[in-house]
């Protein structure tokens, strides 16, 4: 498996409970590395732009608000298979049907305020890293 990076972030109901450190521990102990961090405060333009593709789902309006209700961490994560490692330590979206030992198991409040996000793709993932980082901020 080649190493790969994705993008990842630590959502407002995460940041909101001081879990940023927990939610990176359990990141680190799964063998990926956080090349790239930093807390911003989403404007609504960048999180419709970020989810566009739910653009026309019934909880597109709520995710906007969400995300965008409180400081969140964005960030680039590098290993191994990473996208899909990464998904695995998320966990399901839903946190009652993620599995022990996941971030959204052990810290989400619900399926929308789930704590975290993670590429789905290596090409959602070039796409994501580059709407926040440059390519100097990315120190591997
Ligand atoms: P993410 O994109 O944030 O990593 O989450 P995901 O792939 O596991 O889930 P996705 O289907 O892409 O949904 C994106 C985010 O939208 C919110 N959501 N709310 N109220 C609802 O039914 C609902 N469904 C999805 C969640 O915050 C989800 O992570
Ligand atoms: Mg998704």
């Amino acid at each position: 498996m080649a190493i790969q990076r994705t993008f990842s972030i630590i959502k407002p109901d995460a940041t909101a409970r001081n879990l940023t450190g927990a939610v990176n521990a359990i990141i680190e102990k799964a063998g990926l590395r956080i090349v790239a961090q930093k807390r911003i405060r989403m404007t609504r333009d960048q999180a419709e732009t970020f989810y566009a593709v739910h653009k026309a789902r019934p909880f597109f309006g709520e995710l906007v608000d969400f995300m965008t209700s409180g400081p969140v961490v964005v960030q680039v994560l590098e290993g191994e298979g990473a996208i899909a490692k990464y998904r695995d330590v998320m966990g399901a979206t839903d946190p009652s049907k993620a599995a022990e030992g996941t971030i959204r198991k052990v810290h989400a409040k619900s399926i929308g305020e789930n704590s975290v996000h993670g590429s789905d793709a290596p090409e959602t993932a070039v796409i994501e890293i580059a709407q926040f980082f440059s390519g100097n901020e990315i120190v591997g």
